[in-house]
């Protein structure tokens, strides 16, 4: 969803009380990777952040063919599922989820973060940005969105991602905890308001 198309929609759905809406968030996107790097980006399509940042070296994996459609050019575009990755083990120096766990249900988080293991060599890492998602309680919007504000190196990405708000609870710390159980060593885990960035490690 592009920021005006998600401004008018914002402003239907706060009127309606049917979204909750948190206030943008700035994220820098550090390029954190070598040149001889093969990334998986997983839920790649979009706007295709990481694409952006590292052309072909970037496989970006999306359940959705349209969502990768919408993509620009530059990465490698697969379809298929993080929950069930379609490559062997060890294939990656680095995966990334970009504002992707979000749209993973809590319950096969646990499964997608596995997988990531799964995929990366000895020594590489998942870098995960993402935004804490609290219970919904007894409010009555059914919609959580956060609004992004992405710092590349030479350009700026503004967009916006929602998701259901049920049974999408998240935090920096609920993460950490899924990618220890997994092996993985939590290398970084920063919060700013309530966006965080994590690298977890899969050890050599
Ligand atoms: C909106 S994107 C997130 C932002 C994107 N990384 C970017 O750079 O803009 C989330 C994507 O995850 C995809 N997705 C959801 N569940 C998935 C799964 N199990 N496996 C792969 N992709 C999935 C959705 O189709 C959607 O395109």
């Amino acid at each position: 969803m592009n920021y005006l198309a998600w401004r008018l929609l914002s402003l239907g759905a706060q009127l309606t009380r049917t979204m909750h809406c948190v206030s943008p968030q700035t994220v820098r996107v550090e390029d954190a990777f070598q040149d001889g790097d093969l990334i998986l980006d997983l839920g790649g399509g979009g706007e295709g952040v990481i694409g952006r940042l590292r052309g072909r070296q970037v496989v970006a994996v999306d359940i959705r063919k349209d969502e990768l459609d919408e993509t620009p050019a530059g990465p490698i575009k697969v379809v298929g599922d993080a929950r069930h990755l379609p490559f062997p083990d060890h294939s990656f120096e680095a995966v990334t989820a970009f504002f992707f766990l979000m749209y993973v249900p809590a319950t096969d988080r646990s499964t997608v973060v596995r997988e990531a293991f799964r995929v990366l060599m000895p020594g590489g890492s998942l870098r995960v940005w993402d935004v804490a998602i609290p219970a919904p309680g007894e409010r009555a919007a059914k919609t959580f969105v956060v609004p992004v504000c992405a710092e590349l190196p030479g350009t700026t990405i503004r967009t916006a991602y929602g998701v259901p708000w049920r049974g999408r609870q998240m935090s920096d710390r609920s993460i950490a905890e899924l990618a220890s159980d997994a092996g993985f060593a939590v290398s970084v885990r920063a919060a700013r308001e309530c966006a965080f960035y994590l690298v977890l490690t899969k050890p050599p």
